[in-house]
């Protein structure tokens, strides 16, 4: 058992789990198109390199928009992004063995984070009947190797998932494997209401499933929606 900290996201998210997400842990945010998941991946990487480390950034589906960071950072996104050490695997193997690297780079770089945005963006791409036992093999292994180094390093992961709506046999796999191996797990919902937009604790070690909050994503970040909110 690790002495846990708490990594602000710099977002309601703080609200929601009371602090940011777990430093010895896994946080697997999942969700449509669009909910949200690279804006509270950006913002818990510009709360990180304000506490003077870095954030490995592994984009697997071209998510990370310079433009955005710098929406974000107000202004600043140059000074944040030369503490992202960013890789952009384009096949599922080449996320692999990125993943299994990061070993190495956690012992030679002062990393506070990992993210993975998304996780199985290209598992998807690779999989066929005949590879499927490996490729979830694979994915099982890169689990396995992001859950050691958070729980003897005390450095947070964080990954997204996206939801896609026919979902069958392999998908259920790929989610079954990543929710074992999250003890955090978060749901992002677009609501009815233009822009809005829910985040509710799907598991959690020591918060109550179910909990959730509302927020709108404006220019400079994520805001919580209140009762007598303006927007
Ligand atoms: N400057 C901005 N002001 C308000 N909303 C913005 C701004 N920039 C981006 N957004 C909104 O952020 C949303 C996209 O969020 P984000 O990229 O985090 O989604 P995502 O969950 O990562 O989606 P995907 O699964 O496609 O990667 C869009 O609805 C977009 O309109
Ligand atoms: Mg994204």
């Amino acid at each position: 058992m690790n002495d846990c900290n708490k990594i602000p996201t710099n977002s309601p998210l703080d609200k929601l789990l009371k602090g940011g997400i777990e430093s010895d842990a896994v946080t697997n945010i999942y969700g449509e198109a669009g909910s949200g998941k690279t804006n509270i991946a950006l913002l818990c990487a510009i709360s990180v390199i304000n506490g003077n480390k870095k954030v490995v950034f592994i984009d697997t589906e071209g998510g990370l928009s310079f433009e955005r960071l710098n929406q974000l950072a107000n202004g600043n996104g140059s000074h944040y992004l030369k503490d992202i050490l960013l890789f952009e695997p384009k096949t599922w193997q080449e996320q692999c063995k990125r993943v299994k690297k990061l070993n190495d780079l956690v012992e030679q770089e002062n990393v506070g984070l990992i993210i993975i945005d998304s996780m199985v963006s290209l598992y998807r791409l690779e999989l066929t009947n005949d590879n499927f036992h490996q490729i979830n093999r694979d994915l099982s292994k890169q689990y396995s190797t992001l859950s050691n180094i958070c729980r003897s390093k005390n450095i947070p992961v964080l990954v997204t998932n996206q939801v896609y709506s026919i979902a069958g046999k392999i998908e259920l796999t790929s989610k079954t494997i990543g929710r074992y191996w999250a003890k955090t797990l978060i749901r992002l919902e677009k609501l009815e209401k233009p822009g809005h937009r829910v985040a509710t604790i799907v598991k959690h070690r020591s918060l109550p499933e179910e909990k959730h909050i509302e927020f709108v994503i404006v220019e400079n970040g994520l805001k919580e929606v209140g009762k007598f909110s303006i927007f």
